[in-house]
């Protein structure tokens, strides 16, 4: 058919110790939503920065745009071809607006190294006008929105400045993104999509991918399955696409045992505060997950870190028999047996540069030590069990944590907060970026061990995550609870609606901000 507007045919791709594509065809058609999705370390992000010229294909691999073919591992051939990419980091520069964000790579307006900055600004509303998220454009990106940094880095891929851009690659776009504002993305999808953009779409939520693609690629261990159409297919049969087995239900409470109503409280937070959480209290109960929702905002997103003293907060902590008040501090938080698990997009996540090993022994130098120094052999030695024990791939301790895959990336997270043996396990959006997979061992790990004496507070953006894990679930709006859900009431609607709830605005309030809306 001559409408593929973007073709892949024998592409490898071979770094110095494995081969992460193999021979892989694939083609795009002129204004369609094409989702590749696959396990992690299946070679999605590969494929991509081959496609973008960051990477070189091994000799043999021919990529075609428009029946053009595309010099390999040039970037600015990449770009003059009209291939335009969002990257899962976004890649923007957070002190500085959308206007400078855009002009940064984009180029800006004006001649003779002097910017037009009128003109400039123009074009960069016109840019974000073009995507449909209305954005401040002088605000520093890192106090927007997560829809509205999503919306910047779309714009800059769509500027025209080196040519009209034909297919956008938008890699896990919506990895970081709360339920409302993926609705949102998913507009500003289909909305390019009719004006003739060829998306390449990957993702690893499964009810996203059926509802905004027409076709989509399976990529296992770097080789293609094939091209399938989306429609009549369900979650089920795409997950077992791409693992290769059947897959219970994602978010499926089957196995979930109540907790009984006596059980003995193992922690206790009374008067939480932080920048946004205005005074809450919880208590978590021994066989516990205690789930904790909201929309970004509403406090979630400062709860576990706030919880386990990595973010300014105060509270009454109570844990082990003993009571302590005021800041909160790493030092409090594992004198009270808490231990916390950053989601891998964290800065503080781990050291890009180290190895598993050593990233694993960091988080508990004493238990990889010999006469008080760090054995290499028993680094090594107790890295092998986590990477087993959670099925981290490559089965490799050596190598460097940078250069795995997003999921894999997130179970050596889950093992740095593991090896402290903890009391109470925080978690903060534990699933980001793992497939369905992953995904479920992980809800089988926290289940089991909060089951053998390990409970959680699981604060996540992804209602799969509570649902699939959590006994209890606090739903937090302008940093209050405003709902709690146990057992069978623990429901995608439920949250959702909960999530949407506004705090009551007092009588008199409304009129003391001028009577406005
Ligand atoms: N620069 C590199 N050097 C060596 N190996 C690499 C490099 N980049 C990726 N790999 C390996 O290639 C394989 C494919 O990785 P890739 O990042 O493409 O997976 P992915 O499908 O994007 O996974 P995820 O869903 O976790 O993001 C992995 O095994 C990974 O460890
Ligand atoms: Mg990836």
């Amino acid at each position: 058919m001559d409408d593929v507007r973007l073709r892949l045919s024998g592409v490898s791709k071979t770094f110095p110790a494995q081969r992460a594509l193999s021979d892989v065809d694939l083609e795009v058609r002129a204004g369609e939503v094409h989702a590749l999705v696959g396990e992690n370390g299946s070679g999605k992000s590969t494929l991509i920065k081959v496609l973008s010229g960051f990477h070189r294909p091994d000799p043999g691999s021919r990529i075609e745009v428009d029946g053009v073919g595309l010099d390999p591992g040039n970037p600015a051939g990449s770009l003059a071809a009209g291939l335009r990419f969002v990257h899962q980091d976004l890649g923007l520069v957070d002190e500085l607006g959308a206007a400078e964000n855009v002009g940064l790579s984009a180029g800006f307006e004006g001649k003779l190294g002097r910017i037009a900055w009128r003109a400039h600004r123009a074009r960069v509303r016109d840019l974000l006008a073009r995507v449909g998220v209305p954005v401040d454009i002088d605000r520093p990106a890192g106090r927007l929105a997560a829809v509205e940094r999503s919306a910047v880095a779309i714009a800059r891929a769509l500027d025209d400045r080196h040519g009209t851009p034909k297919v956008l690659v938008l890699d896990e776009p919506t990895a970081a993104l709360p339920p409302a504002e993926v609705d949102r993305l998913m507009q500003v999808v289909r909305g390019l999509r009719d004006r003739g953009v060829s998306i390449i779409y990957v993702s690893h939520r499964l009810g996203e991918v059926l509802g905004v693609a027409d076709r989509l690629t399976v990529l296992r261990d770097g080789r293609s399955l094939g091209t399938f159409s989306t429609e009549g297919m369900d979650e089920a049969a795409l997950a077992e696409l791409i693992v290769g087995r059947e897959v219970s239900e994602v978010g499926d409470r089957a196995g979930l045992t109540p907790v009984p109503p006596d059980a003995r409280p193992v922690l206790s937070v009374g008067d939480l505060r932080t920048d946004l959480v205005r005074g809450i209290d919880l208590t978590l109960r021994e066989g516990e997950v205690l789930g904790v929702a909201g929309i970004a905002g509403s406090g979630r997103e400062d709860l576990a870190e706030a919880l386990a003293g990595a973010a300014p907060a105060t509270m009454a902590l109570t844990a082990g028999g003993v009571t302590t008040t005021g800041q909160a501090s790493v030092a409090r938080a594992r004198q009270h047996g808490l231990a916390l698990v950053l989601p891998n997009s964290h800065p503080a996540c781990a050291v890009r540069e180290q190895s598993v090993a050593e990233n694993i022994g960091l988080a508990r130098p004493t238990a990889v030590a010999r006469r008080g120094w760090v054995s290499r052999r028993r680094e090594h030695a107790v890295a092998r069990e986590w990477i087993e024990r959670l099925g981290v791939s490559p089965r490799d301790p050596a190598r460097p944590y940078g250069l795995l895959s997003g999921g894999n990336k997130q179970k050596v997270s889950l093992a740095r907060g593991l090896i402290g043996a903890p009391e109470v396990l925080v978690l903060d959006d534990p699933t980001s970026g793992v497939d369905i997979g992953a995904r479920q061992s992980i809800y089988a790990l926290v289940r089991g061990l909060a089951a053998s004496g390990t409970p959680s507070v699981v604060c996540s953006s992804d209602l799969d995550d509570l649902v699939g894990m959590a006994d209890r679930v606090l739903v937090l709006v302008d940093g209050e609870v405003v709902e709690e859900l146990e057992g069978e009431d623990v429901t995608e609607a439920r949250l959702l609606a909960a999530m949407a709830r506004r705090r009551p605005v007092p009588v008199g309030a409304l009129a003391e901000m001028g009577g406005e809306r």
